[in-house]
């Protein structure tokens, strides 16, 4: 038994993500009896459900409670009762938000086929035979961020700004190549260099970071178009794929596709804050969305939560027995066949979301 408390702040969020999330924590908690460890868990609001009760995205209080635990497990935020993208307060604000705060400069996305799916995708077996990506998005800076002028009636002109400074790039470049050390010891960096200012002190700033610092590491340079061009024409090439938060945000939409189903994918983002256990005070969450359209219908796929709760065993706690052994247990369902509807290819039999998070734990106490 962990003689700390193992404190995780659960921010469900909207649309299906209280019901994924749900799952996670059923999982984490089978994860505590296996392993002898006890969770805390505290939840707070944040997107839709937070606008609704507190007239903001991201209350203070949600803030104040993820910087209070050692990790921070989200499901999903928005939906069409705030699809008003003028309006002042908007569910999104929740989610960068929380990320600037905790200063989670880089968003982790691996990607991964399970075998049992690997019919699933809309793309040829042979073009994903041995996809293992793991993209890693910078998180709190570029366009997202940068300065912007939001249309008026008088002036209907607008505009967002890539903004990169030298430090940003650096300190997610760092993170990339030590990852790509960690695997095949291969780094692509997606820019669009052959127009934009960012992206020439961001192909300038790679290259010195890994020149200096991780020289047995073997850095490519991929223009953002082409690389969405490669990801499905030969998406086996690469491994470690670094990109500034626009165009990662876009690659790993399309990346996504390789696995299957958005439902599969999980995601963590990392900064430079320790918990109390030594580690990254990380955030983990599924990279697809509050899916409204099949929100209550206990039928969303729990998968990609329940393996962002993996993440944050192995990034956040530094369990890599535990989370290995949810990856398992993950692998083991869908290699029997057991689905959900996102994913039907090959179902022996389709469940249900808490269905789904039951024949995870169920694995997770039998086989591990
Ligand atoms: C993601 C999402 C978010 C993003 C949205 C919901 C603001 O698309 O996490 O990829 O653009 O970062
Ligand atoms: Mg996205």
């Amino acid at each position: 038994m962990s003689s700390q408390p193992l404190r995780i702040a659960l921010l469900p969020g909207d649309g299906i993500g209280p019901e994924v999330t749900a799952e996670a924590v059923n999982v984490l908690n089978a994860v505590g009896q296996r392993f002898g460890h006890s969770f805390e868990f505290g939840t707070g609001l944040i997107g839709g459900c937070a606008i609704d009760e507190t007239g903001t995205a991201l209350p203070p209080d949600t803030v104040d409670l993820c910087r209070a635990s050692d990790a921070v497990l989200l499901g999903a935020v928005g939906g069409p009762k705030w699809d008003n993208p003028t309006a002042a307060v908007r569910p999104e604000q929740g989610l960068l938000g929380i990320r600037k705060a905790l200063g989670l400069f880089a968003n982790l996305r691996p990607v991964k086929l399970a075998p049992a799916l690997l019919e699933a995708s809309t793309l040829k077996p042979e073009v994903l035979a041995g996809v293992d990506l793991l993209v890693v998005r910078e998180l709190t800076g570029g366009i997202y961020f940068g300065p912007r002028q939001e249309a008026t009636a008088d002036d209907p002109t607008a505009f967002d700004t890539m903004l990169y400074t030298q430090p940003e790039i650096e300190q997610v470049t760092r993170l990339a190549a030590a990852a790509a050390r960690g695997r095949s010891g291969r780094l692509a960096s997606v820019d669009k260099a052959n127009v934009l200012a960012s992206s020439r002190l961001w192909r300038r700033v790679v290259t010195e970071v890994v020149r200096a610092e991780f020289p047995d590491v073997e850095l490519e340079h991929v223009l953002v178009d082409a690389m969405a061009m490669h990801l499905i024409r030969r998406p086996s090439a690469y491994d470690v794929v670094l990109a500034e938060n626009l165009f990662g945000d876009i690659l790993t939409d399309e990346a996504s596709m390789l696995a299957g189903s958005m439902g599969l994918l999980p995601s963590a983002s990392l900064g430079t804050d320790l918990n109390g256990h030594g580690h990254p005070r990380g955030l983990y969450e599924p990279i697809h969305g509050s899916a409204p359209d099949i929100a209550g219908k206990g039928v969303a796929n729990p998968l990609a939560a329940i393996l962002s709760a993996a993440m944050l065993l192995r990034h956040s706690l530094g369990m890599e027995n535990e989370a290995q052994a949810v990856e398992r247990a993950v692998e083991s369902v869908l290699a029997d066949g057991l689905r959900t509807g996102d994913i039907a290819w090959g179902a022996k039999e389709i469940l249900g979301t808490v269905e789904m998070g039951a024949a995870v734990v169920s694995r997770l106490t039998a086989i591990n």
